[in-house]
């Protein structure tokens, strides 16, 4: 028997799911792997996307780790550069970059180079993030058309409430931007809407947590758009016990048995990321059973009610979220008991984690 907490991670479905947002998108993607992909492995998923026209990542050293294993592909730093290094290792690389306040203008006009880059030019159309507001923005797009480092400029802008149902908020901020497209290129969606199908402009919609499988739109699941799971989380059976009626279970002892009941040991925690929060009342699948989780979930291990369950033996094993043969079980399921976000819950995973490819 091991503990067996491990992290599948199913290739062709990543492929699949490449394919519906490309199918669904008006033209290009940048598809978003920043924080290693969204917990999934940046290298292996890099890899696996032959046809990328482009990846999008939040850190310099993001985009070099891609470079090692794709020194072809196209990269774009979402944040752009934060000081000259960055800027010089940016030019070096051939990395295209987000430019969204005067200093990194500044920076640009003090560079010492022969290169050219791609400038993707954001606009604050109402997040409050990062950006230029409209009378900032006609002025960087002035000094940018007469600059000799620069070789496209891509206008864009982020999207602050396309998850949500019930907004106006798209609209709003989608009406601005479009009001300042001056450009053939333009880059506004993200995997809410292009799911949602809002008010596509785009020459480029940046997609990431649809990439992997997974619905960012509130109250949905990833199969109600024929997404996959890309990730399914899984762990084993360390310990079965019975336990009596009216004694408590785990730290604090505030669960209390109500009636005689059987639980098994399973060998997760929030060691391994799994959210403290989901003490008592969520479920994970045993053998295509729900089974609630009883008592706190400790740093290694969580118990979980098998009374129900028939034949639990010791190695079994249990799905945390994602699917497996013979169940499936939403991270966005998971995600809402716990009071969070399916981002938070994959980007929570710990390095003691196993992680197997399979294709
Ligand atoms: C600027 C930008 N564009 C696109 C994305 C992709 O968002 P999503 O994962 O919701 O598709 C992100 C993600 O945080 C982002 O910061």
């Amino acid at each position: 028997m091991s503990r067996g907490t491990k992290a599948i991670i199913n290739i062709n479905n990543l492929k699949h799911n490449f394919k519906v947002l490309s199918d669904l998108a008006p033209a290009k993607l940048v598809l978003v792997v920043k924080a290693d992909a969204y917990g999934h492995g940046l290298k292996h998923i890099v890899s696996a996307l032959d046809d990328a026209d482009c990846f999008g990542v939040a850190t310099i050293d993001e985009a070099l780790t891609i470079k090692q294993v794709r020194s072809d592909a196209r990269i774009l730093l979402l944040e752009g550069f934060l000081n000259n290094d960055e800027l010089k290792t940016a030019f070096d690389n051939d990395f295209d970059c987000v430019i969204h306040q005067d200093q990194q203008l500044d920076m640009l006009d003090n560079i010492s180079t022969a290169k050219k880059m791609n400038i993707w030019l954001k606009y604050d159309s109402g997040m409050n993030r990062l950006g230029f507001t409209d009378r900032q923005y006609q002025a960087a797009i002035s000094r940018l058309d007469k600059h000799d480092r620069v070789k496209e400029i891509i206008l864009m802008s982020h999207l602050a409430c396309a998850d949500l149902k019930q907004n106006n908020f798209t609209a709003i901020q989608t009406e601005r931007f479009l009001k300042l497209k001056t450009r053939q290129q333009v880059s506004l969606s993200n995997s809410s809407a292009l799911l949602n199908k809002d008010h596509l402009t785009d020459e480029w919609c940046r997609v990431g947590l649809a990439l992997f499988g997974v619905s960012p739109i509130a109250g949905t699941c990833a199969a109600d758009y024929n997404l996959k799971a890309v990730m399914a989380l899984k762990t084993n059976v360390i310990a079965i016990k019975q336990v009596d009626a009216g004694q408590g279970i785990g730290y604090s002892q505030k669960y209390k048995a109500q009636t005689d009941m059987k639980i098994a040991i399973i060998g997760i925690g929030y060691g391994d990321g799994f959210p403290w929060s989901l003490s008592q009342g969520a479920f994970v699948k045993l053998k295509n059973h729900k089974a609630t989780i009883v008592g706190r979930v400790s740093m290694d291990m969580i118990a979980i009610d098998i009374t129900a369950i028939e034949n639990v033996e010791l190695g079994d094993s249990v799905l945390i979220w994602g699917e497996d043969e013979d169940s499936q079980l939403p991270l966005e399921t998971l995600a809402s008991h716990a009071n969070t976000i399916p981002y938070v819950l994959l980007c929570q995973i710990t390095s003691r984690v196993h992680y197997q490819y399979d294709n």
